[in-house]
């Protein structure tokens, strides 16, 4: 009944566009984790819709939108996101937020700033405010939705700021007033007060009518806080466990768990990156793919798949199925190279490591492809695509041992093999 659509990378692995398809049966889509650092573009109709905290469910007519309790809502930007759909004329009135979501506050974004700013081993953050925020959520001083409803909103806030404004005072920066927040936050609460409500009790409720949902993830598994390259990651847990925790629904309702991946990779930020092409094969990549950030505009490092590190993503999550796209760029090379061990001092194993120094002492083993694929945007089976990509995607599914569920073939909406 739940399905879930997962990043087994590095994240920008198009989950977008999986969920698009999937969402189109769904009665509910949910949004678990992560914030305003995640972002994908939809085309429909020859519009873009950029979503970042929205879940894309919503551009279906009738599908209920949800935010989990486990996301971190920026609500200035949620609200410029509700007003340019409803500018679109997407109806909006099946968008619900959990009173249990936590609020980023100015004071989350400046800090995100600060740190890495004073970081020597800088982490590449999206600056949004997303580490600082769930920070606060941890250590119990955070500010949930439903407090900026509660009489104690005005003091949580002057609490906050005055213990922040210490640490901004410190290094230099610019302080915080708490008055002006609480004044802001109030505008926005009013805005998004009939959008609240209890979203576990509501999911459960649409479990009991057996009604379709699916959990978009954000970001991706290797970008987990916990089974992630740590420290070069998000903070929160984009893996399985952060869609079960971040929604309320348990692992008993789960249906198909889907790992989406590019048949290249990239990755924004810094951190170990085994298989990245810091040369004129990643350059080529990141043109043929328009690998640069929906969310900062940064242009991605990009590489070769690395099925080590995919390998570790099917078994962390419990993967059923593979979503695998842009199959149509990685197409357009002549050669194509996928790292199918680690070669360990010696040793060469698919064991995959988030310790950046044993990552450090490992070089990729590669097996080499055919490219040229040719144009197979309108392929619509498996069984019809060139043999170069057959056997290259042959190899993935044959080395992770997880059924290939979903083939991107273009950059439009149909341009996708569904597996039968
Ligand atoms: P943060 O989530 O802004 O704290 O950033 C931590 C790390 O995760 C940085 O390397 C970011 O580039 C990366 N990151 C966060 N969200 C995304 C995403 O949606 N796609 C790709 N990378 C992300």
């Amino acid at each position: 009944m739940v399905d879930v659509v997962i990043g087994t990378f590095f994240g920008d692995e198009g989950k977008g566009k999986i969920i698009d398809f999937l969402s189109q049966n769904a009665k509910v889509s949910v949004r678990c984790t992560g914030g305003n650092n995640a972002g994908h573009t939809i085309n429909v109709n020859g519009k873009k819709f950029a979503f970042h905290l929205i879940p894309s469910g919503i551009l279906n007519k009738g599908t209920k939108a949800i935010i989990g309790n486990g996301v971190v809502v920026n609500p200035k930007v949620l609200i410029e996101e509700l007003e340019n759909l409803k500018a679109n004329n997407i109806d909006i009135s099946n968008f619900y937020i959990s009173d249990k979501a936590q609020v980023i506050m100015p004071y989350h974004v400046a800090m995100d700033e600060l740190q890495e700013d004073i970081r020597e081993n800088k982490i590449g953050t999206t600056k949004r405010g997303i580490g600082p925020s769930y920070c606060d959520k941890i250590d119990r001083s955070g500010i949930r939705i439903e407090d900026l409803y509660s009489k104690n909103f005005e003091s949580l806030v002057r609490e906050n700021v005055k213990s922040k404004n210490v640490i901004f005072k410190n290094y230099g920066y610019k302080t915080f007033n708490s008055e002006e927040i609480i004044k802001e936050y109030k505008e926005y609460a009013e805005y998004l007060k009939s959008y609240v409500t209890d979203t576990v009790s509501m999911l459960h409720e649409s479990i009991e009518k057996k009604e379709k949902i699916l959990c978009e993830g954000a970001q991706a598994t290797l970008l987990d806080i916990d089974l992630g390259s740590y420290p070069y990651v998000t903070s929160s847990n984009p893996t399985i466990g952060g869609i079960c925790s971040g929604s309320g629904i348990g692992a008993k309702y789960l249906g198909e768990v889907y790992g989406v991946l590019k048949a290249y990779s990239s990755r924004v930020g810094e951190g170990p990156y085994i298989t990245e092409q810091n040369n004129e094969i990643g350059d080529t990549i990141r043109e043929l793919g328009h690998e640069y950030g929906t969310t900062t505009k940064r242009p991605r490092r990009c590489g070769w798949l690395d099925l080590v590190a995919l390998k570790y993503s099917c078994m962390v999550n419990g993967l059923t199925g593979l979503a695998v796209n842009h199959v149509d760029t990685i197409g357009k090379l002549d050669k194509i190279k996928l790292c199918v061990a680690y070669n360990h001092n010696g040793d060469i194993n698919m064991k995959y490591s988030t310790n950046a120094e044993y990552i450090a002492n490992c070089s990729p083993v590669y097996e080499e492809f055919e490219g040229n694929f040719g144009d197979i945007s309108k392929i619509k089976r498996r069984e019809d695509l060139p043999e170069n990509a057959k056997k290259y995607l042959n190899r993935i599914e044959e080395l992770v041992g997880v059924p290939i569920k979903f083939i991107g073939t273009g950059a439009d909406r149909e341009d996708m093999i569904v597996v039968e």
